[in-house]
């Protein structure tokens, strides 16, 4: 008997007792060799160390839908590091199982759930201890496994035993948060010594037949080599001169949920912005005073905590638009749809160099439009000393304790990347490499933070607002998990911006 799209139910059949067949056939794209190696494998963890565009997400879609489509009631559970990889996660999962041979299943937008006619459910969801603890899988794959916080990880395994026979992947590029975490451990341990429980592999980039060698040899020239090994070769660096030590960095980070523009009410932040002419991406980074509802005034009496209530980041957008979703998350006059206003935007520092010119008088012109005004908008130069006092200003707070960072790995990748240069009087400053692409992020909440006031100033929070369960960072700062900003401009100064004669 033949079905629909010419399949026969041999076809079928077959499809659903073989990913590597279901690819073939009912998704339309083969898997690469190196994808069909982890597929056939018996292992039941199942470990890759990968570089980027290895072809890791399209693995996930298909063991998945697999998973789901070939039994019914099954249960698969993606885990992303960070609410914006789970998002994108889920829009590549969903967009697969559009595939006109694969039949009904409803997406479920605001919880990142597919659920099939066969009662199977796939879901995405942020690492958030509370995401995992209360779930259950037949499939668990964790991405960007190295940026997953340890204990996310022991709260997601007791769900892994309760089901017999289910599976998990683990994939990343290299990532050593703390030493001894557990996706450097395992992989390491399936490498050596692969047995029927664990195995491991290496994915560098170029392992993917799609692999274009200009392209490489391209973010070879235009990354530190450090970021190039990690993301590209897929090896582990033990990089002594970052200006921010991952360590460090990933004491920091904390799982809450971001406030989006449309729900922001007015919230007081300072923003960067770095344009992304002549790299691949625009950003915009907000900095906030953060509402913790006292929950760290014992260790912080007299000063504020800091956090990024918002980053967005742009790929190929034409900065006209960029600008316009800028000074739409900046306008603070009620105009979402139900009288809902935008952030409060008390400082935005925006990249004046060259091309950055016309871009900064465009910004002016549409806030005037927009928001009635333009002051607090500044073109800067991205001079070494606006980099020394905008960095500067983060590593104190992060040092201190009282700056929290997302779960975003690249914000965080492109942090380590930047690297320290001895002076000769013995002085230490960031290095400032020309040819290195890829800050944008880092640029941007750069930018933000040279506006931010980091000397006690009181902390008074009359009423908290925020909202959700109460989560840490490893380095011990509180807070809700949908934390929203403090009323205090006085945590703001006018931004210690260089300009163009400022570069020493
Ligand atoms: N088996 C396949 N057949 C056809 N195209 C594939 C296959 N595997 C991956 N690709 C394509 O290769 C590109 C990179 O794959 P993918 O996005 O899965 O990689 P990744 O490792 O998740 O990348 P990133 O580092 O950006 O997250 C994508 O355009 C994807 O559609
Ligand atoms: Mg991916």
């Amino acid at each position: 008997m033949t079905l629909a799209g010419g399949l026969t139910r041999q076809d079928v059949e077959r499809a659903q007792e073989d990913p590597v067949v279901f690819a073939e056939v009912m998704i339309g794209d083969p898997l690469f060799a190196h994808q069909v190696e982890v597929v056939r494998s018996e292992a039941r963890y199942r470990v890759i160390c990968a570089g980027r565009r290895a072809g890791k997400s399209h693995l996930y879609a298909v063991l998945a839908l697999h998973r789901a489509f070939s039994r019914s009631g099954s249960r698969v559970l993606i885990v992303s590091a960070g609410e914006t990889a789970a998002k994108r996660l889920f829009a590549e999962v969903a967009s697969m199982a559009k595939r006109p041979l694969l039949g009904g299943s409803a997406v479920d937008e605001t919880t990142s759930t597919l659920v099939l006619s066969n009662g199977s459910r796939v879901e995405c969801v942020p690492a958030s201890q509370k995401a995992v603890r209360s779930a259950e899988a037949d499939l668990l794959i964790v991405d960007e496994a190295g940026w997953v916080g340890q204990d996310v990880w022991e709260a997601a395994e007791p769900i892994i035993a309760a089901r017999p026979g289910s599976r998990v992947l683990l994939a990343s590029t290299p990532w050593e948060p703390v030493p001894g975490h557990f996706f450097r451990q395992m992989w390491r341990s399936g490498m050596d010594a692969p047995t029927q429980w664990l195995e491991s592999w290496h994915w560098p980039s170029s392992v993917s037949p799609l692999f274009d060698a200009a392209w490489l040899q391209w973010k070879k020239e235009t990354s530190s080599p450090d970021y190039y090994q990690r993301e590209y070769l897929a090896e582990w660096t033990e990089s002594g001169g970052s200006y921010f030590p991952a360590q460090e960095l990933m004491a920091a980070v904390a799982d809450y949920r971001q406030l989006p523009p449309d729900e922001a009410r007015g919230a007081l932040a300072v923003a960067g912005v770095d344009w992304g002419f002549r790299r691949d991406a625009n950003a915009l980074v907000l900095v906030s005073a953060l509402d913790d509802g006292d929950l760290n005034l014992a260790r912080f009496p007299d000063e504020p905590v800091f956090y990024i209530p918002f980053l967005e980041e742009a790929f190929h957008k034409p900065y006209a638009d960029f600008i316009e979703r800028v000074v739409e998350v900046g306008d603070p006059t009620p105009h979402w749809g139900q009288g809902q206003q935008g952030y409060t935007l008390r400082w935005l520092l925006a990249e004046e160099n060259g091309v950055g010119e016309p871009a900064v008088q465009q910004l002016r012109q549409r806030a005037r439009a927009r928001w009635g005004r333009s002051t607090g908008i500044r073109g800067v130069w991205t001079t070494n000393r606006l980099k020394a006092n905008g960095y500067g200003a983060l590593r104190l707070l992060i040092q201190q304790g009282r700056m929290v960072l997302p779960r975003h790995p690249e914000l965080l990748k492109q942090l380590h990347a930047l690297t320290t240069e001895m002076l000769p009087g013995g002085g230490m400053r960031i290095a400032v490499p020309d040819n290195v692409g890829h800050d944008d992020l880092a640029d941007a909440l750069m930018q933000a933070m040279a506006s931010v006031r980091t000397n006690p100033i009181g902390r008074w929070t009359d009423r908290s607002e925020s909202l959700g369960e109460v989560v840490s960072t490893t380095g011990g700062v509180l807070l809700r998990n949908r934390p929203v900003p403090l009323w205090r401009p006085e945590a703001f100064t006018a931004p210690r911006a260089g300009d163009a004669s400022d570069d020493w």
